[in-house]
């Protein structure tokens, strides 16, 4: 493992002012995307957005990283250069989603265990001559007291994964992005999502250690510290930037280079005042706190495309203009007020 090889990587991709693109949404995922707009979820169709997404014009001027999926990886754009290529030929690092998705932790338990552990270190020789150089896992830990979730089985075999996850991708050379998703659905308050969130990391952080993975090398991509969504109390702005930095504080090490949240199925515009919030509050972070985000990030172009070639370019503006506001957002100068006048 060459550290320093790992380190610039990481570092790169989450560099102020840019973030990374999740464009990794699995066939099941992506199909309920599409069926919002009334598309039918076929290769070409997914193969044809995906090309809209990457070939924004001057994208890189806000964007490290894009997440790929393991079909996309291997398309190509409509002038038969895989997206691979494409995308490092504009200054953009590929990075790959490899765990295969979550089943149920135990018989009839509503919890889940991400998978994909088996066959790894093949499976990434292959991404990594495909041109991918970072990767992604993504662990699912959600919070309903009723049901005393989440366990701490839950925590500790998703944790242990998760590292034992990310000690195979740097023994292959490439950046490990570690994703414990502590999920926003649910009655739960802010105060539960921040104990959570809090248990969560430290057994994250606790198994990292264990495993001998090289925190220079990775990036983080947690959860914001958030009210549930069917809580009757959400929290103000000020308030989840607080309660996540206070988190992240107490959690997180300073050789970790970089934080890169998850938007989670928060809106748009509070996905990135949020983050807005947090890099304005505080300037000296032990860490660079960018954006990995999915749907905050997609979720304009998909409403303007409905898989019309006629919409492609008012498909990328609004691209543009989210990656914008969220690259404004990695130094606290973001102005909520510039929405209104797109
Ligand atoms: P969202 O930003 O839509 O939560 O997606 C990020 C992601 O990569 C989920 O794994």
């Amino acid at each position: 493992m060459s550290t320093d090889k790992l380190n610039l990587i990481a570092k790169k991709l989450c560099e102020k002012p840019k973030g990374i693109l999740a464009a990794d949404e699995s066939t099941n995922t992506i199909k309920k995307r599409f069926d919002s707009i009334n598309v039918e979820s076929n290769f070409e169709m997914r193969r044809a957005y995906r090309e809209l997404l990457f070939k924004t014009p001057n994208l890189k001027n806000f964007i490290s990283g894009v997440i790929l999926f393991d079909e996309t990886i291997r398309q190509e754009d409509s002038d038969k250069t895989s997206f691979a290529k494409y995308l490092l030929d504009n200054d953009i690092i590929p990075g790959i989603k490899v765990d295969t998705g979550a089943i149920h932790l135990e018989k009839n338990s509503q919890e889940k265990l991400t998978e994909g552990l088996d066959g790894l270190g093949k499976r990434l020789e292959e991404y990594k001559s495909l041109g991918a150089s970072f990767t992604k896992w993504r662990a699912i830990i959600t919070i309903d007291n009723e049901s005393n979730m989440p366990s701490d089985y839950c925590i500790e075999s998703n944790s242990f994964n998760l590292a034992r996850y990310a000690k195979i991708v740097q023994d292959c050379d490439m950046v490990p992005i570690v994703e414990p998703e502590v999920i926003m659905d649910g009655e739960h308050s802010i105060e539960d999502c921040y104990e959570v969130t809090c248990k969560t990391l430290k057994n994250v952080f606790k198994q990292l250690e264990l495993h001998k993975v090289f925190l220079g090398g990775i990036l983080l991509k947690p959860n914001m510290v958030i009210s549930g969504t069917l809580n009757k109390n959400q929290a103000s702005v000020e308030t989840v930037a607080e309660l996540t930095l206070n988190c992240l504080h107490k959690c997180v090490p300073h050789d970790v280079p970089g934080i890169v949240f998850l938007s989670g199925g928060q809106s748009n515009e509070l996905a990135t005042e949020h983050l807005n919030e947090m890099n304005k509050k505080s300037k000296d972070l032990p860490w660079n706190l960018s954006f990995s985000y999915g749907r905050a990030l997609q979720q304009p172009s998909l409403s303007k495309w409905f898989g019309k070639d006629e919409n492609i370019q008012i498909a990328q503006e609004a691209l543009f203009q989210r990656s914008q506001f969220n690259s404004e957002a990695t130094s606290g100068k973001y102005n909520s007020e510039n929405e209104n006048k797109i």
